[in-house]
């Protein structure tokens, strides 16, 4: 079986090209923003979003086998703030929004993703995205509020789903992560 966090990978590695925009809504260590910022090369954009200095630091030293950091802005503020952060002339234009939740691993496990603000923060995404765009969202059952974050984001998904939107959902046996997948195409021509 694939692990949860390597299916979210391949999903962005198929979907991200050269020269897209992109956003890691929770940097933490940088693997995610690593990814992201080899699929979209030199002359792509990677924002990347932690509020906590120690993840901007070590996605910092992720990024080092990185040739060109150039089209990499990495911003230590809460992800509701992304709207706000990101240049205008992206909106709608993101190709790409990974949220990977819970706590830094090796760091304070109290400093954690919060439901009520993790849902402020996709619902800010989505008007970040472009029209084929993805979110992805890893969100992880086995610590403390975990359970009820989830419990949140598919409340959130539910309503999108309403309004149209595309939204898959893979889970893995408690205490594994659920990955959600949001995107406004169709189930034909999205991933
Ligand atoms: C599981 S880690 C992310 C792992 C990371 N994507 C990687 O590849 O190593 C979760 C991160 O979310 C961050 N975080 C918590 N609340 C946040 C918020 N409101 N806005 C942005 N980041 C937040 C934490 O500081 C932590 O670094």
């Amino acid at each position: 079986m694939v692990l949860l966090k390597t299916l979210a990978h391949q999903i962005l590695s198929q979907k991200v090209n050269v020269g897209d925009i992109v956003i890691d809504a929770t940097t933490g260590n940088g693997n995610d923003t690593l990814l992201l910022a080899r699929k979209v090369g030199a002359t792509g954009r990677v924002f990347g979003f932690d509020i906590q200095p120690k993840a901007i630091t070590a996605t910092t030293k992720r990024l080092t086998s990185m040739y060109n950091l150039d089209g990499v802005t990495l911003i230590q503020a809460c992800h509701t703030l992304m709207p706000s952060f990101i240049p205008q002339e992206y909106h709608g234009r993101v190709k790409a929004i990974t949220f990977n939740l819970g706590y830094l691993p090796g760091g304070d496990p109290q400093i954690i993703t919060q439901p009520l603000i993790t849902c402020q923060a996709i619902q800010g995404a989505i008007t970040l995205l472009a029209p084929t765009g993805i979110i992805t969202i890893l969100a992880y059952q086995g610590h403390e509020g975990g359970s009820d974050e989830i419990s949140a984001i598919a409340g959130v998904m539910q309503r999108l789903s309403d309004q149209g939107f595309l939204v898959r959902q893979h889970t893995s046996p408690a205490p594994g992560p659920i990955l959600f997948l949001l995107s406004r195409e169709s189930e034909a021509t999205a991933l």
